[in-house]
């Protein structure tokens, strides 16, 4: 289970800054235990861990295994909530080099999270030659951007294996009940996964959303749940213990405080789209009605080069949250020099994780002096028992954190807002009035 440690920030809070929040807290946690509050339709992913369909889940195995066999690339397709899960568990525990790596796995591209027609045209490029299989995801199954692409890949994979050919390598993860690629995929007899009714894009890599690209590229699910599950038993507890309350309730201190930037930082660059997966669920969930702290990040070493002197001297309306891996998977001694040209060799025999623990320590220390609170989440390991219950333990304080801040954690109109917009200038049918009253104010 992950751990938190506020001790950085203590100098920020005020003395009650949990105690304060203690009725809060407990609403907020019964709220989300009890299934009620707003949003609570979209409870499902609270006890998703232990409550799944595991017929479902033997088929995503059953359907990995097959893709690992016939597939030497595997396209997903997805944006927001049906992509980022995926690619931050594929990166963070196989590699951010993983389609580089020798493996007996298949490659991942990621397709449908932009309009970029030259990234998909290399996406093609790369896979047309090649064995591939496509997962398509798409919640509500009408995102124009996934949409987009599975059209293009549809018809790739049609040229190439014929339309019955394609169709037993297309897997469609979306609606149980309704959608324009639910249709599809019934029409067409693609196999199907279903996103659960009541669990939302952002919090949905604990279903097939994420597991069958995850499972494809040679993570132990069974891990990544069975992580999650301890987390899920753990963080049902309420009280000052909980890291869940003590995440939520430091940054809800600090927000209050000013302190309305919050950058997630890591040591490690294969957190990257964690840490994209980690803005996506803070911004969507708490960034509304004119609120919530603005979730970005940093990459520790190399963001200090760059992003460092703004941390440390910019305008002071940051915190940071860094997240920690306590133990590495391997080790790396620095060698000597007997010239010592580089004048290095007080750090001769010593190991590379040693240098990193002096960084992390003296960022901390330089960035609170420079008046930025520091929380750490420390997890024991880059292993996908720890990266489960990581993926819990930010989706819990999630959902206690917007009910902290008064606002509906689950919903998303201002992502709905785009998306109607763009129907209505491409010229969907029925949004004929919303057309013609943009293009009057372009
Ligand atoms: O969190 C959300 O709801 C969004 O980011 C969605 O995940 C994203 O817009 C994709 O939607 P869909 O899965 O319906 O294509």
């Amino acid at each position: 289970m992950p751990k938190v440690d506020v001790s950085n920030a203590l100098p920020f809070l005020p003395a009650s800054w949990l105690a304060s929040r203690e009725s809060a807290l407990n609403e907020a946690h019964a709220r989300l235990q009890e299934n009620r509050g707003p949003g609570s339709d979209f409870h499902g992913w609270v006890r998703l861990p232990e409550n799944y369909d595991r017929e479902e889940y033997a088929r995503i195995k059953t359907a990995a295994r097959r893709i690992q066999s016939d597939s030497e690339a595997l396209v997903v397709i997805g944006i927001g909530g049906s992509y980022l899960g995926a690619r931050a568990v594929i990166e963070l525990l196989q590699s951010p080099n993983y389609n580089l790596k020798k493996k007996d796995t298949p490659d991942i591209f990621f397709a449908g999270n932009g309009l970029s027609t030259d990234a998909l045209l290399e996406t093609i490029e790369l896979v047309k030659d090649r064995d591939f299989s496509v997962n398509v995801i798409s919640k509500s199954g009408t995102t124009t951007e996934p949409a987009v692409a599975f059209r293009i890949f549809k018809n790739l994979l049609e040229e190439k294996y014929g339309k019955e050919g394609a169709k037993s390598r297309i897997y469609a993860t979306t609606d149980a009940h309704k959608g324009a690629l639910k249709g599809l995929a019934d029409t067409e007899g693609y196999e199907e996964f279903v996103v659960p009714d009541n669990v939302g894009g952002r919090y949905s890599v604990l279903t097939a959303v994420g597991l069958l690209p995850i499972a494809v590229a040679g993570v132990d699910i069974d891990a990544l749940m069975a992580g999650a599950h301890d987390a899920m038993s753990e963080l049902a507890q309420p009280g000052a213990q909980n890291a869940a309350w003590q995440y939520a309730a430091a940054r809800n201190g600090l927000y209050e405080d000013g302190k309305k930037i919050e950058l997630l930082a890591c040591y490690e660059p294969s957190f990257r789209f964690f840490a994209e997966w980690w803005k996506q669920l803070y911004g969507e969930s708490e960034g509304k009605e004119n609120r919530g702290i603005f979730p970005a990040s940093v990459e520790f070493t190399a963001d200090l080069h760059s992003m460092g002197q703004y941390i440390q001297e910019g305008e002071r309306h940051l915190f940071e949250t860094v997240v920690r891996f306590a133990a590495c998977g391997g080790e790396i001694t620095i060698p000597d020099d007997p010239q010592n040209v580089d004048g290095l060799n007080f750090l001769t025999g010593k190991p590379l994780s040693f240098v990193a623990e002096q960084a992390f320590r003296g960022v901390t220390l330089a960035h609170m002096d420079g008046g930025v609170p520091n929380l750490t989440v420390t997890v024991d390991s880059r292993d996908a028992r720890s990266v489960g219950a990581l993926i819990y333990f930010f989706e819990y304080a999630c959902g206690v954190s917007g009910y902290l801040l008064e606002v509906n954690p689950f919903d998303q109109p201002g992502v709905e807002a785009y998306k109607k917009n763009m129907f209505a200038l491409l010229g969907k049918p029925g949004f004929e009035e919303r057309k013609a009253e943009l293009e009057k104010r372009l």
